[in-house]
């Protein structure tokens, strides 16, 4: 007994990888004249991101999920990682108004590979997890960062995004994305894109991952705490009920705050008006309750959308990023810590087969976006921040995805965007310029989810 319960403790603290059978093969860049030759996934993993297997060591008062998720949403990280950004409005095919926050880039070489970031639910370029990583990939070689630019891709309604449409965001729709794409594709033709999503933002990536396939504009993505199945991850709030009171609530009424923010322009669409002012006399709803009333009618413009009856279920299952898993053929690195407890179902604890571009990994701690752990120096401060820098530049600068097809066109036509195949989406912009300072200033109660 002592020794399975030591060995147990002594393997549950190494991160573990979970790959397919047959892991894809990436085509590394050669160097110094030699030929280039062909690694798996699990194996460039293990030799180009080593910090993504060190062990997870954290202070022994953020000793499980939920205090590692807490910290992450009530620690102050106002004055840690402060990022500037440049805002650009965006208008889409329904008028909605999309905010990228791109960092400053007068040093950055136009070549340089661009950080797309997808943010939580209801959160925006302020978020401590987001500035964590950006503030090292944006600076400058010379001053020991990765040199590369960043945008932000903050969802509407979100991080001061106006509403300008009576239309939301989804965690299944990705025209918004592919709009931001088409700005970024245009403005930068040079730059490798890299994909960086987080929690729901993880799942809109994953999503557009699999809808384009071998075709997709991002080169390679890394996840963190994404709900992969939103109808199970939901079900487990429905089954237990003290984390459903702390997480489901607190997601809830971070939806709902946004709603509030925006009532006025939503309730334009004549379906949602008693929809939006019933949530918004809702005491403490949870995400469920939101996004059964709200989310279902107003996620989009386009079908499937508005959702018959307020079919929560129906949606859930839709909008779950598992079922496009096995489409995506670029690069993929999931981070999940094994006590994440707003995200407790994985494709990996549910038996669930993983897609040869898809490398799990799973820490034995950290929490929703939290991984609070030791570092070299003894100071505090996220884990995930070098095993992420490491797979941006090993996937970046060192390999070739093989066997990819050329992005679908983009078609130019009096300022306005759109791509070849593709009717739904449309990209002009409204504004450009304008610094923001980020650090604090969120709609949301409680930051981090
Ligand atoms: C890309 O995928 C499509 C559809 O799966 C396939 O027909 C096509 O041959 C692929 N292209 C390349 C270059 O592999």
């Amino acid at each position: 007994m002592g020794a399975c319960l030591s060995v147990v403790l002594f393997f549950a603290k190494h991160t573990r990888l979970h790959v397919a059978d047959k892991p894809a093969k990436v085509v590394l860049r050669p160097k110094f004249g030699s030929t280039s030759t062909t690694i798996a996934l699990d194996q460039l993993v293990k030799r180009l991101c080593p910090a993504v297997l060190r062990p997870f060591v954290t202070p022994w008062w953020l000793f499980n999920g939920h205090l590692q998720t807490a910290y992450c949403a009530m620690g102050d990280f106002t004055k840690v990682n402060v990022v500037e950004f440049e805002r650009t409005l965006l208008c889409t095919a329904d008028g909605g108004t999309v905010g990228l926050d791109f960092t400053p880039s007068s040093e950055t070489a136009p070549d340089a590979p661009i950080l797309v970031v997808l943010t939580g639910l209801t959160g925006g370029s302020y978020e401590s997890y987001i500035r964590a990583v950006l503030e090292p990939a944006y600076r400058s070689i010379q001053q020991g960062g990765l040199g590369y630019r960043a945008v932000i891709i903050n969802f509407r309604g979100c991080s001061g995004v106006p509403v300008t449409s009576p239309y939301l965001y989804s965690a299944g729709c990705t025209s918004d994305m592919r709009a931001a794409l088409l700005h970024i594709s245009k403005l930068y033709p040079a730059a490798p894109l890299l994909g960086l999503g987080f929690s729901l933002g993880a799942s809109v990536l994953i999503r557009y991952l699999g809808e384009e396939g071998n075709r997709s504009r991002i080169k390679s993505a890394c996840v963190m705490g994404c709900p992969w199945d939103l109808y199970e991850n939901c079900e487990y709030f429905t089954r237990n009920w003290l984390p459903c009171q702390i997480y489901a609530r607190t997601m809830g009424q971070n939806l709902q705050r946004i709603i509030q923010l925006h009532a006025e322009q939503l309730s334009t669409l004549p379906a949602a008006a008693a929809a939006v002012s019933s949530i918004l006399s809702t005491h403490r709803p949870t995400l469920k309750e939101v996004d059964a009333v709200v989310t279902t009618l107003t996620g989009s413009a386009r079908a499937p959308f508005p959702f018959p009856d307020r079919d929560i279920d129906s949606y859930y299952r839709w909008a779950s990023a598992q079922p496009h898993m096995d489409a995506i053929r670029v690069p993929v690195l999931a981070l999940h810590a094994a006590d994440d407890p707003v995200i407790t179902i994985t494709p990996v604890n549910s038996g669930i087969a993983v897609s040869p571009w898809v490398v799990f990994a799973v820490t034995p701690g950290g929490g929703h976006l939290g991984w609070f752990a030791r570092r070299g120096d003894g100071s505090l401060g996220r884990w995930f921040v070098e095993p992420v820098l490491e797979w941006l530049r090993a996937t970046a600068e060192e390999m070739d995805v093989p066997g990819l097809a050329a992005p679908r066109e983009i078609v130019e036509s009096g300022g306005v965007l759109r791509e070849d195949g593709i009717d739904h989406v449309e990209c002009r912009v409204i504004s450009s310029g304008g610094s923001t300072l980020v650090a604090a200033g969120s709609a949301a109660v409680i930051q981090g989810l």
